[in-house]
């Protein structure tokens, strides 16, 4: 695997991903997509949305608004909570995240500790500013939601807020998606979009950046019948799982089916597990290494104000074990403090029982586009030694480009151009004509095209032409009229 530096020079040097308008000196924090970037990250939203949306028929989408009503924030707690703890240096100023330093200088799990502990810890290990080594002032809150103001005004009346994550509009929405889609419990409404936090330390390339895009996804059911009837599906999936108990005990996480974690309680709710499963195994379904991940069970001390249970997926990024997904229970928070907060009634009215339900949300999962980017872009790296060149075997659904068009000699380029011209509105190709043959197969191979369509001298006399397999390197022999629909296939 390579590293996270590593893989952030690829990235450039192929079109993937820039730091945002680099002739300027770049932004920390937020990043610019290039040609293959854009891409790639357009197909994970796609083959999520298909997945969670449109092959399901319990869940929704809806597409709210970056910028709303702040009472929104203010109701579901992030105005006054959504913060993390800052230590900025007496006398260079330098500000770094509490929690992260703590566990890089102390080798601890530091998140969610209080101000008084941070504190505690700085005096006790005689921590110093990473920079000049002076000492650190008391710690302070910060937080962490872009503001901005709407319209002309500018008294505080006029101040609103970035969205910090996708979630609320789906809650504060509730009643109306609801009604229109005709929804019964249980059932999901989904998004995606962009949301945005002032990290104190943005950091590992695009894990932790300011601005990022999440794919979420909140699960509504009805708190009086929490069973999960889809469990049958994922009973025998195995998991890696870290629960709260084994990180109390410094225990290595075990490997587990649903049913086993359900059976012996460490999982509690079994939608909350279910949806675990899924999730991982729509990452498998999509090229990544199911031996790369695991669930981990938030301790109490890093659960979100609104949740009851936590588990994030997590993977083995070369920089450690990351969250990639967080997965809260969030029971009734968020809709009890959008009907406080509103005076609006957003429950169900139960058919069965003849009685209103305040609908809880048992699983949240919520997962940012540019961590799964960097999950697929980890596992499709490989440095081929024999070929000479990096070969980025991405899933076929999820490679910005699915077919390289090429010429064996220029003398060709004529009928090489025409097959491209036959394919290329149905399939997303390339046509190349730059450099040797070989050349153009190393290309491609980067930029983690699948399949390469060679017209060579026998084309003009059999009609058909060979197609290149990234991943072995295999050639067959294929007849014009039937490569649009080979190609479709395979793709
Ligand atoms: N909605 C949960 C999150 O953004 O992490």
């Amino acid at each position: 695997m390579p590293t996270i530096d590593e893989l952030a020079a690829f990235c450039k040097r192929k079109g993937f991903v820039y730091p945002t308008a680099e002739i300027y000196g770049g932004l920390s924090g937020f990043f610019d997509f290039g040609p293959l970037g854009a891409e790639l990250k357009s197909n994970i939203k796609k083959e999520w949305w298909k997945f969670h949306v449109h092959q399901r028929d319990d869940i929704v989408g809806m597409d709210g608004s970056i910028i709303t009503n702040p009472k929104v924030w203010d109701a579901s707690g992030h105005t006054a909570h959504f913060e993390d703890l800052m230590l900025t240096c007496s006398k260079c100023g330098q500000k770094v995240r509490a929690d992260q330093f703590l566990e890089q200088a102390l080798k601890m799990q530091a998140e969610g500790l209080t101000a008084e502990e941070v504190n505690g810890l700085v005096k006790k290990h005689k921590l110093t500013c990473p920079s000049c080594k002076s000492a650190f002032r008391e710690v302070q809150p910060f937080n962490l939601m872009f503001s901005t103001m709407v319209g002309p005004k500018e008294d505080s009346s006029a101040k609103a807020y970035l969205r910090p994550e996708t979630a609320q509009l789906m809650f504060a929405d509730f009643k109306l998606v609801a009604d229109n889609a005709r929804m019964k419990l249980p059932f999901g409404i989904a998004q995606m979009g962009k949301a945005f936090r002032n990290e104190i330390s943005p950091r590992d390339f695009l894990f932790r950046s300011r601005e990022f895009e999440q794919m979420e996804l909140e699960f509504f059911i009805n708190p009086k019948d929490p069973k999960c009837p889809f469990l049958d599906e994922v009973k025998e999936h195995i998991l890696l799982v870290c629960s709260e108990e084994m990180q109390k005990k410094g225990d290595a996480p075990k490997k587990m089916s649903v049913a086993d974690a359900l059976r012996k309680g460490v999982i509690k709710a079994e939608w909350h597990a279910y949806w675990l499963a899924v999730e991982h195994q729509w990452f498998i379904s999509l090229g990544a290494n199911p031996e790369r991940f695991r669930i981990r069970q938030h301790v109490q001390k890093e659960r979100s104000h609104y949740a009851s249970e936590t588990w994030d997926l997590e993977y083995e990024f070369p920089f450690g074990w990351k969250e990639l997904l967080g997965m809260a229970n969030r029971a009734d928070f968020d809709m009890q403090q959008h009907m406080k907060s509103s005076k609006k009634d957003l429950s169900l009215f139960d058919e069965e029982t003849k009685q209103k339900v305040i609908p809880h949300v048992v699983a949240e999962p919520s997962l940012g586009v540019e961590r799964a980017f960097l999950v697929f872009l980890f596992d499709a790296y490989t440095d081929d030694k024999e070929r000479g060149n990096i070969v980025l075997k991405l899933s076929p659904k999820l490679a910005p480009i699915k077919v390289g068009v090429f010429s064996l000699v220029n003398k060709l380029n004529e009928e090489a151009k025409k097959v491209y011209d036959l394919i290329r509105n149905d399939i997303f190709c390339t046509f190349d004509t730059g450099g040797s043959i070989g050349r153009r197969y190393a290309r491609a191979d980067e930029q983690g095209i699948p399949y390469c369509v060679t017209i060579d001298f026998d084309t003009l006399k059999d009609k058909a032409v060979t197609v290149r397999d990234r991943d072995t390197t295999k050639q067959v022999r294929i007849k014009i009229s039937e490569l649009k629909s080979y190609l479709l296939a395979k793709c």
